[in-house]
């Protein structure tokens, strides 16, 4: 299939790349391509940015069938862009659309449209330190009916966005409430998928952590509660005397690309990564004992975050005195070394956009 490009003839205004904070600003153009029920997928287009028409009985609206994605093209030194493993998260995109009952897309088809797209508007790639452009595939329903059923006309679209850091102190520490009234997923759900209803659900836990002082809410399993699961925006692993260990994917917890990696990296250099399940109790106790060492998120928005204080109940429990850690300082640098092109991509994970 061949991808018609419509250029806009009105170009915007590019943002202050000091200012970006994350998902703010939004490119020249994006693409399109719809389903339809006996054609499949069809009619791929890049065309200026801008509104989508929707009927208001869309689907989408009502019954929140739309997964999406979210990956990072980088402006090396040498002025090369790169896209970190995106073979991986359109991979992912079929799993999410396995679930939700969406037609799957072709993953590799899928890569030339985030690549042409990019190439296009690569002018937008910022280059100051820490910023990136962020990719965001997404697909939802649109048939215009009232009533549960699996959508048979739907809309895959990618649209570019010049990002800094998701958390506004950058890799600083961040303090995180771990939940226990409100749950994210449970095995058999959707917690596995990046359908865009997890994240809705998430919000009132959100609000909660908010309150109280907190970035972000720990999610624990939605049965007992007692078993950690996954940040909002990122997963989790925490550094319990020599042991790594971040929580098995179950069922309900993101499959994150930055996590797969994380540990491909660390088991590389040596460490000893257990994915496991991990009671919060356990990190109590682990705390309490000097040995809990370290704790981090990662994720593609995110990237590595460290994890500076986690309450749990009437634990607040500070985490190498808030500092960033050793292992996480080495992760954050060598990830981003190999996305920026600063160090050489050993792992093979980097493709380039020509
Ligand atoms: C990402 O890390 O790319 C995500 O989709 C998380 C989102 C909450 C920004």
């Amino acid at each position: 299939m061949e991808i018609t490009i419509q250029k806009t003839s009105a170009p915007k205004q590019k943002p202050d790349q000091t200012k970006l904070g994350f998902g703010n600003y939004f490119t020249d153009h994006m693409f399109i391509m719809n389903y339809d029920e006996g054609e499949g997928w069809h009619d791929p287009r890049i065309v200026p940015y801008g509104p989508f028409a929707l009927d208001p009985a869309s689907m989408v609206l009502h019954y929140a069938q739309e997964i999406f994605e979210g990956l990072k093209a980088y402006r090396t030194a040498e002025g090369k862009i790169q896209l970190f493993r995106p073979e991986k998260n359109m991979a992912r995109l079929n799993l999410s659309c396995d679930r939700l009952c969406i037609p799957k897309i072709d993953e590799e088809f899928a890569v030339k449209a985030i690549k042409t797209l990019v190439k296009l508007d690569e002018d937008w790639i910022p280059t100051a330190e820490g910023t990136s452009l962020y990719i965001r595939p997404f697909i939802f329903a649109v048939d215009p009916h009232v009533g549960v059923h699996a959508a048979k006309h739907l809309i895959f679209s990618i649209i570019l966005s010049p990002v800094g850091a998701y958390y506004p102190n950058g890799i600083e520490p961040v303090k995180i409430f771990v939940e226990e009234n409100y749950v994210r997923a449970v095995v058999g759900g959707t917690g596995f998928t990046k359908a865009g209803a997890n994240y809705a659900i998430s919000l009132k836990g959100q609000e909660e952590a908010e309150k109280q002082g907190y970035v972000q809410t720990l999610w624990l399993d939605g049965v007992e509660r007692k078993y950690v699961e996954e940040v909002g925006s990122m997963n989790v692993f925490f550094i319990i005397g020599d042991e790594v260990v971040t929580p098995a994917l179950a069922g309900s917890i993101l499959g994150g690309i930055t996590r797969m990696s994380i540990i491909e990296l660390l088991r590389s250099k040596g460490y000893t990564v257990n994915e496991r399940k991990l009671a919060v109790d356990e990190l109590v106790e682990a705390h309490k004992a000097g040995k809990l060492k370290e704790a981090f998120g990662t994720g593609t928005a995110a990237v590595i975050s460290p994890i500076g204080e986690l309450k749990y109940r009437e634990n607040v429990m500070t985490i190498n005195d808030g500092k960033i850690g050793e292992t996480s300082r080495m992760l954050y640098d060598t990830l981003t070394g190999i996305q920026w092109g600063r160090i050489p991509d050993t792992m093979g994970w980097v493709q380039t956009v020509e």
